[in-house]
């Protein structure tokens, strides 16, 4: 069955406030694009069409606006919505129907990924048919994360949510490659002591089947995250610094489908219409050679 793609951008963004009152996190600017279109350009890069993208019930209609049906990339977007923020697992079950039992690649809409050589990580994991696949890629603050604690062989050992001393610098980041029991997986989990149904737990419970495997994205990568006001303006810098060094963009589901051949010439034209002389109206014109 063809690897289906969920985008969970739920969440209320209380570390942001008072920004995210008015609008969801997931679709403040990381420079010069939405959040949510760089964990989107993921998917894409993976190879995946089909995708889920689950907001809160308040926010959907301007996700809506943003991306509407995916036509324009040549993809097929569902819109789920999740009425209360109760942990990352609870996206395997508001998609259950979506899935239809295919095997999912599901990203966090914060989540920030850039490096070379990030589609071919990507296209090994979508490879994997039984079992699943988790990044590892280290941090300065691992605490704050899902840790990965290895054992003296190498093996994994555990993956730990938040815990106070860190087993491993190595944090598991916010894009999981599961098969089609994720569902299944994730309605045995129950809620932690935060409340929530965590994705840790469905993690462990491939780890106990022996099915789960922990890529490393080494130190060529950015894994960046975007949940404090710091970081989110780092990340704007970092798009920044370099893009306009490359004269590429980062993060264009515009450009990424058009390389893909998802998109034709004219599709790509019609969407450069859209943005007028501005800058990322002239960048796609420019695709077209
Ligand atoms: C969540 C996960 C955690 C993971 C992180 C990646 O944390 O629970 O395991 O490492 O995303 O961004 P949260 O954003 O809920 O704090």
């Amino acid at each position: 069955m063809t690897r289906k793609g969920i985008i969970l951008a739920g969440g209320s963004g209380t570390r942001l406030y008072p920004i995210t009152i008015g609008v969801s996190k997931q679709l403040l600017p990381v420079y010069d694009k939405p959040m949510i279109y760089y964990p989107l350009t993921v998917l894409m890069l993976a190879g995946i069409r089909e995708i889920a993208v689950i907001t809160t019930p308040d926010d959907q209609e301007q996700f809506q606006r943003l991306m509407g049906d995916g036509s324009q990339w040549g993809l097929s977007i569902t819109w789920l919505k999740q009425p209360r923020p109760e942990g990352l697992a609870q996206a395997y079950l508001l998609a259950e129907e979506f899935l239809a039992g295919a095997p999912s690649a599901m990203v966090l809409g914060d989540n920030l990924f850039f490096g070379h050589g990030l589609p071919e990580l990507l296209a090994k994991a979508g490879a994997r048919e039984v079992g699943g696949t988790v990044f590892g890629y280290r941090v300065a603050d691992p605490e704050r994360y899902g840790v990965v604690d290895f054992a003296p062989d190498g093996e994994v050992r555990a993956i730990i949510e938040k815990p106070e001393v860190a087993p491993s610098r190595y944090a598991v980041t916010g894009l999981y490659f599961l098969d089609g029991t994720a569902p299944e997986r994730a309605r045995a989990v129950q809620p932690s002591a935060r409340g929530e149904l965590e994705i840790v737990s469905v993690l462990e419970s491939y780890l106990a089947d022996g099915g789960l495997g922990v890529e490393q994205m080494g130190r060529g990568y950015a894994w960046l995250d975007t949940g404090t006001l710091g970081s989110l303006l780092d990340a704007g810098n970092f798009v920044r610094t370099l893009s306009e060094r490359q004269g590429q963009q980062i993060g264009s589901p515009d450009e990424v489908a058009h390389m893909l051949g998802w998109i034709d010439d004219a599709a790509l034209e019609a969407r450069a219409k859209l943005f007028g002389k501005n800058a990322y109206g002239a960048y796609l014109r420019s695709l077209l050679g």
